[in-house]
């Protein structure tokens, strides 16, 4: 299976562009920010505890997102149908990186391609603002946008070393139009597929 994770600073375009990969290489789609936000709409005490930290731009604890993301990976995988899968948003610190080493290794499988988009604080910062308008997003205003932005600095661009020296570090201008964008990953995917 091909297990490839996208990367980038909040509102980088991880969800636009794995639309588009799952489209053209059959892949399945774990994105933890969508998982958490439904189940913050189903009203459980698992997605009201979510919301307290989403809502704050902060990290929801490392041991409760490692347990969901291993669920939600099993439920996407169990039927044998996928091609692979994308990973969204996850990992996120340094020990959901490891936790998702293990998690793969343990089901014979392992990362192919960390796909880190590059775009610069301005762009995201306008982008998030722009999607707020409409999205709805209890986290898409500015003052939480810059908490997100602090948190991606500080908890999840370290990741970035460990993949750089595995090797598995591919970044990806992420200025342009998304087309542009898509046909810059495609390569990488073409080549570690
Ligand atoms: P999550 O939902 O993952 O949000 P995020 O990382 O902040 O990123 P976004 O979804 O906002 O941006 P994106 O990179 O997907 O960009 P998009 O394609 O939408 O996480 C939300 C929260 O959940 C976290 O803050 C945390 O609380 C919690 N959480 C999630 N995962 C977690 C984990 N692993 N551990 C702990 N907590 C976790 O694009 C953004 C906008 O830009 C869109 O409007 C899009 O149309 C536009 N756009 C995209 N591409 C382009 C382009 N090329 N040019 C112009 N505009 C573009
Ligand atoms: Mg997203």
């Amino acid at each position: 299976m091909l297990n490839i994770v996208i990367f980038g600073a909040p509102g980088s375009g991880k969800g636009t562009q794995s639309e588009f990969l799952i489209e053209k290489y059959e892949l399945a789609h774990i994105s933890t920010g969508d998982v958490l936000r439904a189940e913050r709409d189903s009203g459980s005490e698992l997605g009201k505890l979510a919301e307290s930290y989403m809502s704050k731009g902060q990290l929801i604890p490392d041991e409760l997102m490692v347990d969901i993301l291993a669920s939600v990976y099993d439920q996407k995988t169990q039927k044998g149908e996928t091609k692979g899968v994308i990973f969204d948003g996850f990992p996120r610190t340094i020990p959901q990186g490891e936790a998702l080493a293990e998690m793969l290794e343990e089901r014979g499988q392992k990362i192919a391609a960390v796909v880190s988009l590059d775009v610069k604080e301005e762009e995201l910062i306008t982008r998030l603002i722009n999607r707020g308008k409409e999205s709805g997003r209890s986290d898409d205003n500015y003052e939480t946008i810059k908490a997100r932005l602090d948190v991606y600095y500080n908890q999840t661009s370290p990741l970035k070393e460990k993949y750089e020296k595995e090797g598995k570090l591919y970044q990806i201008e992420g200025l342009g139009t998304k087309d542009q964008i898509f046909a810059r990953i495609s390569e990488v995917i073409d080549k570690v597929k």
